[in-house]
């Protein structure tokens, strides 16, 4: 059949891209001599070679995958509600055994909010659309812009992505704040969606988890300034601050240790947030001499960075200052 068409394509000389035609068809001739070869070759030798190598070669492969598909239907759809923030959420698991057999230092390690910093820097950098990510402790936010179409928006492809590079860094960064400290075993971290519609809304889902910062560290620092000044057991520290409220925390601080919990570092107090800046860089750069002489010549270009703040973000000072952080939705 193929040999006949062939034919009457050669004999028919007003056909555009006649000889295009007459070579795919040549090809796709060649093609299926070759499989049918195969096959033959299969045939003669299946009684005493293998019996499933023909199946390749026959639409019983083909009828086989079919036969599987319906599977792709247990998947479901995850994807995030348009028009919302996407925030993406990580813990440290189980970092209250982490941070012991790390000798982290109590309350805050240094060391440990720079890694994490470091960590979630890479997650800006190397994923699409975050504008914003707020972390404290072994928790990170990371907040996708309302109109990211990253991944079509799927959520379990946004927060495996987000968990994996920053489990990954964490790892790859431990070297250059742990020095020679070893790193003992694989840290994990787990992840969770959730999606704000309103600019009101993710303000408030951020001032939360700095409330909880607060809360957190002001009883961390008061816990352990008890037990490593005062000298006193953890259990005599813990009955000490039993239904004790902030401003019992700051006397207790102030009057018996003279610290003013306010001057203690704005890292600790207020965790990390991270924005993106726009920054100038000046870099030289050789002119091309083959008219006038070669010489450097100062370029300045702007270019955006990841920035970390160490500040309230609960007040509206802060979003009004960065007005271009959020699209403005009168929420
Ligand atoms: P899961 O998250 O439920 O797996 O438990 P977790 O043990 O991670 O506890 P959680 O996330 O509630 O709290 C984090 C823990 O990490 C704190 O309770 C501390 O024990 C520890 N941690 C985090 N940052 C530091 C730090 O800078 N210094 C010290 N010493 N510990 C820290
Ligand atoms: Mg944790």
């Amino acid at each position: 059949m193929f040999a006949q068409y062939i034919r009457y394509l050669k004999n028919r000389p007003q056909l555009h891209y006649k000889r295009d035609l007459v070579t795919k068809m040549q090809n796709i001739r060649n093609r299926l001599m070759q499989v049918l070869n195969v096959c033959r070759l299969c045939n003669s030798v299946k009684s005493c070679v293998v019996r499933p190598l023909p199946c390749y070669f026959s639409s019983t492969s083909t009828m086989a995958k079919s036969k599987f598909d319906y599977v792709r239907n247990f998947e479901v759809d995850d994807t995030c509600l348009r028009n919302c923030y996407i925030v993406v959420r990580l813990d440290g698991r189980n970092f209250h055994k982490f941070s012991e057999q790390h000798k982290f230092t109590k309350p805050n390690d240094n060391r440990a909010v720079g890694l994490m910093t470091r960590s979630a820097r890479s997650v800006m950098e190397e994923l699409e659309d975050i504008i914003i990510a707020y972390g404290q402790s072994d928790e990170f936010s990371f907040v996708f812009k309302r109109t990211s179409n990253w991944f079509k928006r799927r959520a379990s492809k946004l927060m495996t992505h987000v968990a994996s590079q920053f489990s990954s860094s964490f790892v790859f960064y431990w070297k250059e704040f742990f020095g020679e400290q070893p790193l003992l075993y694989p840290p994990g971290f787990d992840g969770r969606v959730v999606l704000y519609p309103s600019n009101r809304n993710l303000k408030d889902y951020l001032s939360w988890r700095q409330a909880d910062c607060h809360i957190n560290n002001l009883y961390n620092t008061v816990f352990w300034t008890l037990v490593q000044k005062g000298k006193l057991t953890t259990a005599q520290a813990e009955d000490r601050l039993k239904g004790t409220i902030a401003a019992d925390k700051n006397e207790i601080l102030f009057s018996e240790f003279d610290i003013n919990y306010n001057k203690e570092p704005a890292i600790y107090r207020k965790g990390t947030t991270l924005i993106w800046e726009k920054h100038d860089e000046t870099v030289t750069k050789q002119t091309n001499g083959l008219t006038v002489e070669r010489r450097d010549k100062c370029v300045t270009r702007s270019r955006r960075i990841v920035q970390a703040h160490h500040c309230d973000i609960i007040g509206e000072e802060f979003w009004q200052q960065r007005s271009n952080i959020l699209e403005d939705d009168g929420c």
